[in-house]
């Protein structure tokens, strides 16, 4: 018999199993708490609520660490490869060589999207953030392709998810090209992913387009960085719509709705507005003044889980240094001011006594500025990169035999029953 928590209420006590996972604290297991004490517990925010079992990913906040199916990020962020890390996330283990060929195969016989697709595009505006064409074609997907929607079928579900995995970087190549008025660049499958994915927002048919290695390696570094984040907001989400028994492509495109706020990954493209803002290394003691003031956020920094240096921060702002020599910016202002701002954050007592440390975002939007990305951009990239993470989240749940519909319940604090009252006498 495991530990039990006991938790007395009104004069009687309840006992509720504890549950131990490989790693992070032990879960009170409450699922019979309403039955057997008529309460429910109240956590708005999920600040200590473990909302599902998962063998995915593993955050230790306090210490800064980040592990995918056990391995930590920084090693897969040095030594492996995206489609490594979404077959990783997939399947739970490294794929051998043959596995690789194999996903790598399946991947890129899936990267063309329907002709007809392409006609979904022209119905936004041309100065629609790309972020809400993504919501709006990713959700389109299910229209295209019934045959993978039976969520029942292992088999559909598998190519769901190689089909989400190899056709949202078309999709996100499209939302950007619409925005300038370019063709849309059809995918090439002898390109790695990464370059692919460049290659389609990039290059026009009027001259032909050399990769960079360094920026290549950089793209799919910086999709290995945001590949999974175990249940953040927008996962959580993809969960609890896939809860219901929903079609992934309409999952996804509520995880894509969830991801754009500026808290989540709409941070990226915030945290660097905020930089731009800043402008020189002289006005960040005012700016700093402001933040502790309550008038604003420092863009890029805080997390719900890490009070730590978050480990993706490290690899990005290597990464920002390797892109910006390659551009040949290595005297980006932006990079200096934001180098600055975290040193001086990293001092003061406001972010100390709050453990506020740079996230991913702080230097990922410097990097993707000088990869030739607009600031636009960042979140749809985010989306790009973190599909992988949701569709292996979604596969998860809807494999566990204790699947069940997400159903929180609440406090109400509104009016008690009362008599509906006619017009003429309110
Ligand atoms: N700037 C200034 N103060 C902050 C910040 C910040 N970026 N983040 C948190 N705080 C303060 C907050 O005001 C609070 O202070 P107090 O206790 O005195 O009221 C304290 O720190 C704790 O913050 P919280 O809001 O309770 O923390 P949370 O876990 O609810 O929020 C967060 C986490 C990420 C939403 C928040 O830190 C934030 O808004 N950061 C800026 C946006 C950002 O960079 N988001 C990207 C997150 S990483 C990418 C991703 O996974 O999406």
């Amino acid at each position: 018999m495991g530990d039990t928590a006991k938790i007395g209420i009104g004069g009687s006590t309840v006992e509720l199993p504890v549950l131990k996972g490989t790693a992070g604290p032990d879960v009170v297991d409450i699922r019979k708490l309403y039955s057997g004490a008529d309460v429910f517990t109240y956590d708005p925010g999920f600040t200590s609520t473990a909302s599902c079992e998962s063998k995915i990913t593993f955050i230790d906040g306090d210490q800064g660490i980040l592990l995918h199916r056990g391995y930590p990020i920084d090693q897969l962020a040095e030594k492996s490869s995206f489609l490594e890390v979404c077959y990783l996330l997939l399947h739970g283990e490294l794929p051998t060589a043959a596995e690789y060929a194999e996903f790598e195969h399946n991947i890129t016989y899936h990267t063309m999207v329907h002709e007809q697709f392409d006609r979904f595009f022209q119905g936004f505006r041309r100065d629609a953030h790309p972020m809400a064409i993504m919501v709006g074609a990713v959700g389109a997907l299910s229209a295209f392709y019934h045959d993978s929607t039976n969520i029942d079928d292992p088999e559909q579900r598998m190519i769901s998810a190689h089909r989400m995995i190899a056709k949202i970087p078309t999709i996100a190549a499209r939302a950007y090209k619409y925005s300038l008025g370019q063709p849309f660049v059809y995918p090439r499958n002898d390109c790695s992913y990464a370059e692919n994915f460049l290659r389609m927002c990039f290059s026009v048919p009027a001259e032909d387009w050399k990769p960079n290695p360094v920026l290549t390696r950089a793209m799919d570094r910086i999709f290995i960085l945001h590949a999974d984040h175990e249940q953040n907001a927008s996962t959580s989400t993809v969960r609890l719509a896939g809860s219901s028994g929903a079609n992934p492509f309409a999952c996804i495109a509520a995880g894509i709705a969830s991801l754009w706020g500026p808290k989540h990954g709409g941070a990226n493209e915030e945290a660097l507005n905020m930089l731009k803002e800043i402008g020189t290394v002289e006005n960040i003691p005012d700016f700093v003044k402001g933040v502790k003031n309550r008038e604003r956020l420092l863009m890029g920094f805080g997390h719900r889980v890490y009070k730590n240096y978050d480990p993706r921060a490290k690899v990005m702002q290597t990464t920002c240094h390797e892109v910006l020599a390659a551009v040949g910016h290595s005297n980006d202002p932006l990079l200096k001011v934001a180098m600055e701002l975290e040193k001086i954050a990293l001092s003061d007592e406001f972010f100390i006594e709050r453990k506020l440390y740079p996230n991913v975002d702080f230097y990922s939007g410097i990097t993707l500025r000088a990869l030739g990305f607009p600031p636009e951009m960042f979140t749809v990239l985010f989306a790009l990169a973190r599909t992988v993470g949701w569709i292996a989240q979604w596969k998860e749940m809807i494999e566990d035999p204790s699947q069940k519909i997400g159903r929180p319940r609440q406090l109400y604090t509104g009016a008690p029953q009362r008599d509906y009252v006619a017009v003429e006498k309110r």
